[in-house]
């Protein structure tokens, strides 16, 4: 048995790309693990982000992971910001943590490139994760793979930890699905489906609903030629594909087979229904769920106690290892 752990950043609203990259893997692990997840709100105040907005997220977050079949008595699920020791052991891996490795991160230099005000807090995103994934003692970060990164540079601030002041942590894998690691933009298939995205139909949200799914899909770019491959010179169709492979638990090739004979009009529509069959379920419990906020925050307050207390005894642990004095 595994211990799992992972989280999303409610810095927008989650996307298929988040669902199909991360999520769903979360629920298929569930079965047979100890799991912890958890919504990243410390995480999002590393942009600038209006609070409505953010508080906002935090309760659909929450009640998504829920509606999509999370068991909050089997598993913990939690906010971050709830357990107070993700902010200590942050602190702890910022002072174990070389600046120019930390610089190196795709994700700080990306922001970097295209924001006018970069904080020092995005500087540290890094750090801040690593510290979540090691205060579980987790096994298995479930991510798409643009966090894989991230869990490099988590395996090598616990790596370094240990050799300096001895075995601490354990050294997590990052785990990623064999199809859908990164679901592309449905208008521009070159980038990365993300929450951040500025042109709509470029994303797939999980509140949308079912006709918004199905316009999205049909106004979803392809090519001129007529055929239902999976290849780099049709990043549209491939990643259609990928959808339609990723939902229905086959391969490629299957997904390819099925499509034989068909044509661009059937493959979107196709994949838009088995994306409304997956997510609207999702969708509709997430609005129920969110009519009972006192509710949420009740299982927010329990998650946090149960987390918390696994979270406390790594702490002190580490705060003994690096020689702080210890007084309770
Ligand atoms: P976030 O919210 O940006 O992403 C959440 C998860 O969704 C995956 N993902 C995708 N997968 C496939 N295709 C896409 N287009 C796509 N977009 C996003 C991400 O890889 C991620 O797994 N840093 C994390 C949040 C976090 C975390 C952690 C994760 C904070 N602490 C500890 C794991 C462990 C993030 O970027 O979330």
């Amino acid at each position: 048995m595994e211990t799992i752990y992972s989280a999303t950043k409610p810095t927008g609203k989650l996307t298929l790309g988040n669902y199909l990259g991360a999520m769903k893997n979360w629920k298929e692990m569930q079965k047979d693990n100890s799991c912890i997840f958890a919504v990243a709100d410390l995480h999002s105040l590393t942009i600038d982000i209006d609070k409505k907005t953010l508080t906002d997220n935090i309760y659909k977050q929450f009640a998504t992971f829920l509606a999509m079949g999370l068991d909050h008595e089997k598993s913990i699920i939690y906010c971050q910001s709830h357990v107070k020791e993700h902010a200590e052991l942050a602190w702890i891996m910022n002072c174990n943590t070389n600046f120019g490795e930390a610089s190196r991160m795709t994700q700080f230099k990306d922001h970097k490139a295209k924001d006018k005000v970069v904080s020092v807090g995005l500087f540290a995103y890094p750090m801040l994760m690593a510290g979540d994934i090691l205060l579980y003692n987790a096994t298995v970060v479930p991510v798409g793979v643009d966090q894989m990164q991230h869990i490099e540079i988590c395996r090598d601030i616990a790596t370094r930890f240990n050799s300096k002041y001895g075995d601490t942590f354990i050294l997590p894998k990052g785990v990623v699905p064999k199809v859908g690691a990164k679901i592309m933009g449905l208008v521009d298939p070159t980038r990365k489906m993300a929450k951040s995205e500025n042109n709509e139909n470029n994303v797939i949200y999980i509140e949308d609903d079912d006709q918004t799914i199905r316009r999205k899909f049909k106004r979803a770019v392809t090519d001129s030629l007529a055929r239902i491959k999976y290849c780099d010179e049709q990043p549209g169709v491939s990643n259609l594909l990928v959808i339609y492979s990723r939902i229905n638990g086959i391969s490629i090739a299957e997904a390819e087979k099925h499509f034989e004979g068909k044509n661009y009009n059937d493959l979107k529509s196709e994949v838009a229904e088995c994306v409304i069959k997956e997510i609207g379920p999702v969708r509709d419990k997430m609005n129920e769920l969110l009519k009972d906020k006192k509710y949420l925050e009740e299982l927010m307050r329990i998650g946090a106690e149960r987390a918390s207390v696994i979270a406390r005894k790594t702490l002190r642990k580490v705060y003994k290892r690096v020689g702080l004095v210890g007084i309770y």
